[in-house]
């Protein structure tokens, strides 16, 4: 097949999880015969420096146009002073909402040889497997924003269609899974939330009656999630709270750098990046994790353009890297020589190459 996929490295360690992104992806184009036109972008604080843009309107269009768009991660201190008139984080807020990606599927896996990775006694661990479904063009990231000297205000909305699409998506997504949906809100406290579950409820009840839903409190999810993972399949957040829960849930597989993510809309066409900021502590040396990023082009493979063979495959390959001990320096065993960036992606590419 022929697809376009639109890239942008962005900040930090971007651009180094992303040139194994890249290689991945071309090998795996290779050894299936697929056309994959691979369009690098400006993106975030690169593209500010630039041209005081982090989405200039050329890396819109042709991510508008692409079948996906695959993000390595933007931000940084240098774009993040107190008075900073425009910020790596817009772009990528309005690159969402252009895209018209409101399901950002954040799955947490944890592998088996990894358990000893993670700071949570390994007993909660065994067998956690469950996707967050974080809504992710609404609620208080893209409310009305006001600063005067001595107050700030940050507006959260929701509407009812915005919750009955994320509703939707994630009971879809249940549905082939164990058929359980949790939905977190702070439905004691705030409007929206109340908001949140009267329409979930009535949705779950009208169209996947087949599917068992209940509701948790977000500060009680946070406690639960890390005493019981086990017993979560699909969770349903919005915006704000899926970003804190998701980085919470990150420690059950055992590192930020693990973590992918999909965002999709109504249409094919996704957004997909690993869960990880920009790690600016860390930027440039070559030892980041590239590993979320490999799990979030198998996510576009499968999700975007169909490819369900290669997605599996590099799944599988990153995995088998993973199992062989090919660790970067975040969830290397204390003691151990940890891998660069570099030779994490040559353990998958060798495990490509061998599929
Ligand atoms: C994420 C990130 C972003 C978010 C930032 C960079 C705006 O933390 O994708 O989780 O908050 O959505
Ligand atoms: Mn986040």
């Amino acid at each position: 097949m022929k697809a376009t996929i639109a890239v942008l490295p962005g900040d930090g360690i971007g651009p180094e999880v992303i040139a194994e992104g890249l290689r991945c992806l071309r090998a795996l184009a290779g050894s299936f015969g697929h056309e994959l036109r691979l369009e690098e972008l400006p993106f975030g604080g690169a593209a500010i420096d630039a041209g005081g843009d982090p989405l200039p309107t050329r890396t819109l269009d042709a991510c508008l146009a692409a079948d996906a768009v695959l993000l390595g991660a933007i931000g940084g201190p240098r774009w993040s002073q107190p008075g900073a008139k425009v910020r790596p984080e817009q772009g990528l807020l309005r690159l969402r909402r252009e895209l018209g990606v409101y399901a950002n599927l954040r799955p947490v896996k944890v592998h088996p040889s990894l358990i000893d990775a993670s700071t949570i006694k390994a007993e909660a661990l065994r067998g956690v497997d469950l996707v967050f479904v974080r809504e992710l063009t609404g609620g208080i990231y893209f409310g009305e924003k006001k600063r005067d000297a001595t107050s700030a205000v940050d507006v959260c909305t929701y509407t009812v269609p915005e919750v009955e699409r994320i509703t939707r998506a994630a009971a879809r997504l249940a549905r082939g899974r164990r058929r359980k949906l949790t939905s977190i809100d702070k439905s004691n406290v705030l409007e929206t939330s109340r908001l949140w579950r009267e329409v979930c409820e009535r949705v779950m009840r009208a169209e996947f009656p087949d599917v068992a839903l209940e509701h948790v409190l977000v500060d009680a999810a946070a406690m639960h999630l890390i005493r019981r993972p086990r017993d979560f399949d699909v969770l349903v957040t919005e915006n704000m709270f899926g970003d804190i829960l998701t980085d919470e849930a990150s420690m059950l597989a055992g590192s930020l750098g693990l973590l992918p993510s999909a965002s999709l809309g109504d249409g094919t066409r996704g957004l997909y990046e690993p869960i990880h900021g920009s790690a600016p502590d860390i930027a440039g040396r070559g030892i980041a994790n590239p590993y979320g990023t490999l799990l979030s082009a198998a996510m576009l493979l499968r999700h975007s353009l169909q490819l369900v063979r290669e997605a599996d495959a590099l799944e599988s390959a990153v995995n088998g890297a993973i199992e062989s001990g090919a660790r970067t320096a975040d969830i290397a065993l204390p003691g151990t020589r940890s891998c660069s960036t570099r030779e994490a992606g040559d353990a998958v590419l060798e495990r490509l190459a061998g599929a």
